[in-house]
């Protein structure tokens, strides 16, 4: 086979792989603490979740009444685990909705769900009813139909908070959002979310790999970050900027190919430059609509890779401070470059 089939076929593997990450409780929990106030008279639809299992139907509806919620709805692809359940409906999704009012459960049993006609893909025309009911999605999409997910939340307005892949910054309609303050990233990221509950047949793959105190089989590829577009406190607060530009113009190169300079790390942004600053895409987890606003993903004027040099440092996100802005505006003198 040629190189570059075998390549996509691998590549195809990797991604169906990661699409079947199961989340941890504790990952849900250490990310929705920062949102409670906002799923008051909601009703929730985890979209992605078989409910018998899903750890993010156990949050909320173990916290229903903490949050004030109105419905939990959860709905799922074909059979999950249809070794664990030994169900007859294998080719069928199905979902099961919660109110609060059938008691205090964890997770419903198999006779209590209801399936679909269809495959209870989330595009599927039963399954986008059930979104039009709802007024908030949370759960852990396939990574594979990661745009595909956002684009729908986005077409039918939801609210939401998800799980992808730190890559999913770089594809262009999940930047546009976040360029557009649309959408931003949650509290934790990388590192910050613990590790995903791997099937069986899936290989215990670094240093992280564990299996935990229940038997489950745990990985932690530490590159995901969670997407919203739910107010949280963290962009509403400044990054602390220390360093100084103006003395130190060699610590910033300007870039070949646009008038702007190259930040390496978010810490190093100067307090005293007003001009276009490249940073990595890193950024976006302290950004600060109000302090900072983006420009443009990657590219230079001649829509080629910003390069220094020659070179082309990874990825940048082309950033300007907006209180400098401001302040130039207002005509108070910014006297940094004297
Ligand atoms: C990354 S896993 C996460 C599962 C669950 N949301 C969680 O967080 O534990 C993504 C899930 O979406 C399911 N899935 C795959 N394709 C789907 C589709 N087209 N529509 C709905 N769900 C899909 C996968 O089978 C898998 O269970």
């Amino acid at each position: 086979m040629a190189r570059n089939a075998t390549n996509k076929l691998l590549q195809k593997a990797k991604k169906s792989k990661s699409d079947e990450f199961y989340t941890q409780l504790c990952d849900i929990e250490s990310e929705l603490q920062y949102y409670k106030n906002h799923f008051k008279d909601k009703v929730v639809f985890c979209n992605c979740d078989d409910a018998r299992i899903s750890n993010f139907f156990k949050y909320f509806s173990s916290n229903f009444k903490e949050l004030g919620l109105k419905k939990l709805i959860a709905a799922c692809y074909q059979e999950q685990k249809k070794e664990l359940f030994n169900t007859e409906n294998g080719e069928n999704g199905f979902f099961y909705e919660y109110t609060g009012t059938e008691g205090e459960i964890k997770h419903p049993g198999s006779t209590d769900i209801v399936y679909f006609n269809g495959d209870g893909d989330f595009r599927s025309p039963e399954s986008v009813e059930l979104l039009k009911q709802s007024d908030i999605v949370v759960t852990n999409p396939p990574f594979s139909l990661f745009r595909e997910f956002v684009g729908q939340l986005v077409k039918y307005d939801k609210k939401y908070l998800i799980i992808g892949n730190i890559n999913a910054i770089t594809y262009k309609e999940i930047f546009k959002l976040i360029k557009e303050n649309k959408a931003w990233l949650g509290i934790n990221l990388g590192r910050g979310v613990s590790g995903f509950i791997v099937p069986e047949h899936y290989e215990l793959y670094g240093t992280e790999a564990r299996i935990d105190s229940s038997g489950n089989r745990i990985v932690s590829p530490n590159n995901c970050l969670w997407l919203t577009n739910i107010d949280n406190f963290k962009r509403h607060e400044d990054i602390e900027l220390t360093k100084k530009y103006f003395g130190n113009e060699a610590e910033y190169p300007k870039y070949d190919n646009y008038d702007g300079i190259n930040v390496d790390k978010t810490e190093y942004i100067p307090l005293d430059y007003d001009g276009y600053m490249g940073v990595p895409i890193t950024f976006l987890h302290k950004f600060n609509p109000d302090q900072f606003e983006i420009i443009k993903f990657r590219k230079g004027s001649d829509d080629k890779d910003l390069s220094i040099g020659g070179k082309c440092p990874y990825f940048r996100i082309l950033i300007r401070n907006k209180r400098l802005q401001n302040k130039s505006l207002n005509g108070s003198v910014n006297n940094s470059r004297q």
